[in-house]
């Protein structure tokens, strides 16, 4: 009998998530072997700080300080780039790439920010591109789009993309609490990072939609061209009310598609979710995503999105398709099939087409005809509203109002919201919570 083929490993990063892949390949190492048919070699680490104390021990003679020396090593077969940023891991992977080798990749920001162009490399030099753990952590979404559910066309994907304001946001609302402390707690806890404004801000889950829009739909979409709101501006009172209407509140990157009109739209916002949808029910920083395709119907997803096992799972799993697709010459389903053109093609949909029902809260002087006065505004934009809440604001002399709607649409919406930022009885800008009308 032949030897087993002996595939080697050089892990780019060697931080939380390289160090649990390290950790977690190394104990299931015989079992994964006999499962996969080759032999893995965790040959070499790159580090900033080779000297640096770490939770998992490396041998030092595997640890370099230069990652393009792993990418450019002839005998590393599988580079996994787990350093994070945009600059030094892209130079690493489109070298690894270049060199045909077998790219996986934990790093939401670099494929959206250099998707095309790192497919584009895989394609012309025969490499290979994997990114599991760039999506939902432990959850396995993007082999559910590219294999499970290839018979598919997605009308509609959901979910909760970022543990750290899942986190936030089921604080505040199982606690009646601020934002601000919340915030300060998550990051003592380790839950989110000493600059708080790539997840909180929506931008984390944006990136993470980005990809999941270019898997499903084969555009890619920049968070720029997207709507993208974060959480900062909901306060305890936003929970009561929605509670009162019967929703919780989430951030959710939100991907839909018109399959008649052909139509995409991408977007982060925090939503209103009936209390009765199960994604309104996970809380935490575990993430969910509700996958619904035109042959299938609705399936959901729930799990860790992060952490250091979570997302060695995920890791773990690209470099065994890499191990299947080095051994057999052939993995799951490859990139180039994602092109949009070969897939139809679709369009950004115009605001006017993005079409939900409202939660919009005023902070108003607390005087005769305010209220009166803002339902004129919304009337001339043909928003019609569905119930009113008046309460008394923290301020003195102030009242809250908060005011839902029936459907209409975001260009609406937009100017609505301009116009009502001129009445001088609007106090402070408007917060507009979208709603969820997915069942
Ligand atoms: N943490 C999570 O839960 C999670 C979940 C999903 C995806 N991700 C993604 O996974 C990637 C890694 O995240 P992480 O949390 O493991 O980050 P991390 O703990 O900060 O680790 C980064 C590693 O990269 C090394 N590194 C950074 N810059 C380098 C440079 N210029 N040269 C050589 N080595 C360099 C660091 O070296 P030193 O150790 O010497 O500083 C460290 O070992 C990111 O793209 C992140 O978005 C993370």
């Amino acid at each position: 009998m032949s030897e087993p083929l002996t595939l080697n490993i050089g892990l780019c990063g060697f931080g939380t998530v390289g160090q649990g892949v390290w950790k977690h390949l190394s104990a299931n190492l015989a079992e994964l072997e006999s499962r996969l048919g080759v032999k893995l070699n965790l040959a070499r680490a790159a580090v900033r700080d080779p000297k640096k104390v770490r939770g998992v021990k490396i041998p030092a003679r595997k640890l370099t300080a230069d990652p393009l020396a792993i990418a450019n090593d002839p005998s590393i077969h599988i580079v996994c780039e787990l350093m994070g940023g945009t600059t030094l891991a892209r130079q690493v992977t489109l070298a690894a790439l270049r060199h045909g080798k077998v790219v996986v990749s934990a790093n939401k920001a670099l494929i959206c920010e250099h998707g095309p162009e790192i497919i584009a490399a895989a394609q012309k030099h025969g490499g290979h591109f994997f990114f599991e753990a760039s999506v939902a952590g432990g959850i396995p979404i993007i082999k559910a789009l590219r294999e499970g559910l290839v018979a598919n066309r997605f009308p509609r994907i959901y979910g909760i993309l970022n543990g750290t304001c899942n986190y936030i946001l089921t604080q505040m609302e199982e606690h009646d609490a601020p934002y601000a402390p919340v915030l300060a707690e998550a990051k003592r806890l380790g839950y989110a990072e000493a600059d708080e404004s790539l997840d909180v801000d929506g931008w984390d889950t944006a990136h993470k939609a980005a990809v999941l829009a270019w898997l499903a739909h084969g555009v890619w979409v920049k968070p720029g061209q997207m709507i993208v709101e974060g959480i900062s501006r909901i306060t305890p009172d936003d929970f009561k009310n929605a509670a009162t209407l019967g929703f919780g509140i989430k951030l959710l990157a939100v991907i839909t598609r018109d399959l008649a009109r052909n139509e995409l739209s991408v977007r982060v916002h925090p939503t209103l979710l009936p209390a009765s949808n199960v994604i309104a029910n996970v809380s935490g920083v575990f993430n969910a995503i509700s996958v619904t395709g035109d042959v299938v119907g609705t399936t959901l997803y729930s799990g860790r999105g992060a952490g250091q096992d979570a997302t060695a799972s995920a890791v773990i799993s690209d470099i065994a398709d890499a191990a299947a697709l080095l051994k057999h010459g052939k993995g799951g389903h490859l990139l180039g099939e994602a092109s949009a053109p070969a897939r139809g093609g679709c369009r950004l949909a115009p605001p006017e087409s993005i079409r939900c029902r409202y939660y919009l809260r005023l902070t108003v002087k607390d005087q005769p005809g305010v209220l009166a006065r803002v339902a004129s505004v919304m009337a001339r934009q043909k928003v019609s509203i569905a119930s009113v809440i008046q309460s008394p604001a923290a301020t003195p002399g102030a009242a809250s109002l908060v005011l839902t709607t029936h459907q209409s649409n975001e260009r609406a919406m937009r100017d609505t919201l301009k116009l009502l930022g001129r009445l001088g009885a609007v106090l402070e800008a408007p917060l507009l919570i979208r709603s969820g009308d997915f069942d």
